[in-house]
């Protein structure tokens, strides 16, 4: 099938099957543009917990999958390609977890939307990097906390917050990859330049930042600042829609270590394409099946973010 037709394909069983179709800014740009919905983490749980559709196709990882089936357990929650997983999420075993918490008695249990349904049973509170410091700023200063499993993520919170998270020890393979000395030389290249990072990357990196922030976040600033030349320490799939946006200014990716390539791209996000978003939605195939009884301890601290966020 050509393209055309894959679109049109696409918008046609949208329709008749009153599917929404939700994708994540890391995804391709081909995809971003069919969406009826694109968002960061956050975006995506809320919108599923709203909408009214039959199926619901989330165009992300697994785990962006798994929350809106928690989020909609009548729903069919369908995705394009099921080895879409997520090296952060699997840097968390649920297992592991447990022991960890046993090991801090009396602290609450805080964790990245990036992770299983098994680790959100276990948890107190989820969070994504949208709400993480809002939500644990609402708790008090002397709060215990264990923080997982982004450790790069928690490190930021406890730095710009003054608290003393205990941090799970994971990391996501695409963000701590970015080059500390590639950003250093584009700084010079490019000296008018803003630097946006994702708190998701390395302290180093991270300090070398003027905007730390989400996916949305660093898309909001690019679209309400003034300035026009930016260098993007995320995936460079968010580029496609601060390019949109701001069609006058200049986004710059900052690239990997160990690489000749210009942009760093999550490979599982990346797994996904328009052909497989077809066939998905044509087969009703890639159904997300959560065990009932997991859901149920799972949505209590998603739904307790969606709460503390409003
Ligand atoms: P956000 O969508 O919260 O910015 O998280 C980025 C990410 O890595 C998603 O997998
Ligand atoms: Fe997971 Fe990182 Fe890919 Fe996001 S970018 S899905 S955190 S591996």
């Amino acid at each position: 099938m050509t393209k055309e037709q894959l679109i049109e394909g696409i918008n046609r069983l949208r329709k008749q099957k009153n599917a929404v179709i939700m994708a994540h800014y890391y995804q391709t740009g081909d995809i971003q543009d069919i969406a009826d919905v694109i968002g960061d983490s956050l975006a995506l749980a809320q919108k599923a917990a709203k909408t009214d559709a039959d199926i619901i196709v989330l165009c992300g990882v697994h785990f962006m999958g798994e929350t809106a089936k928690i989020l909609c357990p009548d729903k069919k929650v369908l995705v394009p390609d099921m080895n879409a997983g997520c090296s952060l999420a699997d840097s968390c075993p649920a297992d592991d977890f447990a022991k960890f918490i046993a090991e801090h008695p009396g602290h609450t249990v805080i964790s990245y939307v990036n992770t299983t349904a098994a680790v959100k049973a276990l948890t107190d509170v989820v969070v994504t990097s949208t709400n993480a410091r809002k939500i644990v700023e609402m708790f008090p200063k002397d709060e215990k906390i264990i923080f997982g499993p982004d450790y790069n993520l928690g490190n930021y919170i406890n730095s710009i917050t003054g608290r003393n998270m205990v941090l799970w020890n994971g990391a996501c393979h695409v963000h701590e990859k970015f080059s500390v000395e590639k950003l250093v030389a584009l700084k010079h290249q490019y000296p008018g330049a803003k630097v946006l990072a994702h708190p998701e990357c390395r302290g180093a990196l991270v300090k070398l930042a003027d905007v730390v922030g989400s996916t949305q976040a660093l898309l909001n600033y690019a679209t309400d600042s003034a300035e026009t030349q930016f260098l993007v320490a995320t995936e460079s799939g968010i580029l496609h829609e601060m390019q949109k946006r701001n069609p006058q200014k200049q986004f710059i990716p900052v690239p990997p270590e160990d690489s000749t390539c210009a942009c760093n791209e999550c490979n599982f996000m990346r797994l996904n394409t328009l052909e497989k978003l077809y066939k998905c939605l044509d087969e009703e195939c890639n159904e997300i099946i959560v065990d009932p009884e997991l859901s149920q301890k799972a949505v209590r601290p998603i739904k307790r973010m969606l709460e503390m966020s409003k």
